[in-house]
């Protein structure tokens, strides 16, 4: 569907009134909808059908947000006169973080943030680390420019297995260390990152770790911190953040990564210093509002997001299907059965799920959380099919 400039105002002001589910800005199905050229049915362009394929926050942004968008415009559609500076941005998430601006990069979405250290730190002699199954970015990217991958096996509770993954790091260019990791939703408690880290760190000096903290909002472990101070100190260790997540932009693609000064300037000057070259005006000031909202917002949507997390877990485990411990705004459940035949069945009855993660395709599921509203809707269906196949076999 053609993006006009007048449709895409009328969305904005769609969203700064409340009603925001269906904007772009939310772009809700995005990371899935990339995995449509692989299978066609993962796009849900049809209205109604249920999105719980892609980990972003289903509400979509705040007004706030919304209103610093349609501000960018100007008034009547006239243009503000001024050109919206990375600056801004990059201070305020400075100050946020606790941090300098000299350590801090921006991306077009936390994809460009990955995709630039898989480019600086890997090479066809230097493999990138990660865990089978993570987010696939770092990997796929590092494997188009023919560079090395190694894959470690999560452990039994569907976790990053740390001593495995220390012994596959040693000489290693880059380790993507996703916590919480998508597609489980596992999380690796603080400490125990800390120590992988400094072993890691002092085992393979010449490795750089990227600590991918996409999830990092919506965890309730007790044992959970940020790794940004460890990355400011350390230059071969990197944390990104993106918007897209709790922010509820994923349309509008920004992302960030911290680390230490010199590490931030090789991956800025990689991208032609700070963004300039990739990033657009309209998110980098909805980024400057979104956190300038923050404390009320992402505090209500980890609220929001846990209650319904709580619910649907429990639907699935009084069911006997005990899902992965789930820190994130999405779960992986045993379902028993292929996602696909899941997948496909769920699809027809409205209700869209994740792709395939391999190795686990053929018993695992990966839901989004949707609204409680959504979900309710959601497990009838899912009881439905679980029951039909039951019946029949
Ligand atoms: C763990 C993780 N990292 C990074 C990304 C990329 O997000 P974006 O480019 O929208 O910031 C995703 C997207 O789903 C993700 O799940």
């Amino acid at each position: 569907m053609a993006l006009t400039r007048r449709r895409f105002v009328q969305t904005a002001g769609i969203g700064a009134v409340g009603s925001v589910t269906s904007s772009w800005i939310g772009a809700r199905g995005r990371e899935n909808a990339l995995w449509s050229i692989v299978e066609p049915t993962l796009q849900a362009s049809e209205p109604g059908v249920i999105v719980l394929a892609s980990n972003e926050n289903p509400l979509g942004p705040s007004a706030t947000v919304m209103n610093a968008v349609k501000a960018a415009f100007g008034e009547q559609g006239r243009a503000p006169g001024r050109y919206a500076h990375t600056g801004d941005l990059i201070d305020a998430i400075a100050k946020k973080q606790g941090v300098k601006a000299e350590n801090v990069v921006l991306g077009c979405g936390s994809t460009q943030i990955l995709r630039s250290a898989t480019h600086l730190f890997t090479a066809t002699d230097k493999p990138l680390v990660g865990t089978i199954p993570t987010y696939e970015e770092c990997a796929a990217y590092a494997e188009m420019m023919g560079h090395p991958v190694r894959a470690v096996a999560l452990d039994a509770a569907f976790k990053i297995d740390l001593d495995k993954l220390a012994d596959a790091s040693r000489g290693a260019g880059l380790v993507f260390y996703c916590n919480p990791n998508n597609p489980t939703a596992t999380y690796v408690g603080a400490r125990a990152t800390r120590d992988f880290l400094t072993k890691v760190t002092r085992e393979s000096p010449d490795t750089t770790i990227l600590v991918d903290e996409a999830y990092f909002d919506y965890v309730s472990d007790p044992d959970h911190d940020t790794h940004i101070p460890v990355a400011v100190d350390n230059p071969r260790i990197l944390v990104s953040r993106t918007f897209s997540k709790v922010y509820g932009m994923a349309g509008l693609r920004m992302g960030y990564a911290i680390g230490h000064k010199d590490t931030i300037k090789k991956m800025a000057d990689w991208d032609g210093g700070s963004g300039t070259g990739s990033l657009n005006v309209l998110a980098v000031q909805a980024a400057v509002a979104a956190i300038a909202q923050e404390a009320s917002f992402t505090t209500n949507e980890r609220a929001r997001n846990k209650a319904v997390r709580d619910f649907t877990m429990k639907w699935f485990a009084d069911r006997g299907m005990k899902p992965a411990d789930s820190q994130a705004n999405f779960m992986f459940v045993n379902i028993g059965r292929p996602a696909k035949g899941f997948r496909d069945a769920c699809r027809a009855k409205g209700i869209l799920v994740a792709r395939d993660f391999p190795p686990f395709e053929t018993s695992h599921c990966r839901l989004s959380f949707g609204t409680m509203e959504e979900m309710k809707k959601a497990v009838a269906v899912f009881g439905d099919v679980l029951a039909k196949k039951a019946t029949a076999a």
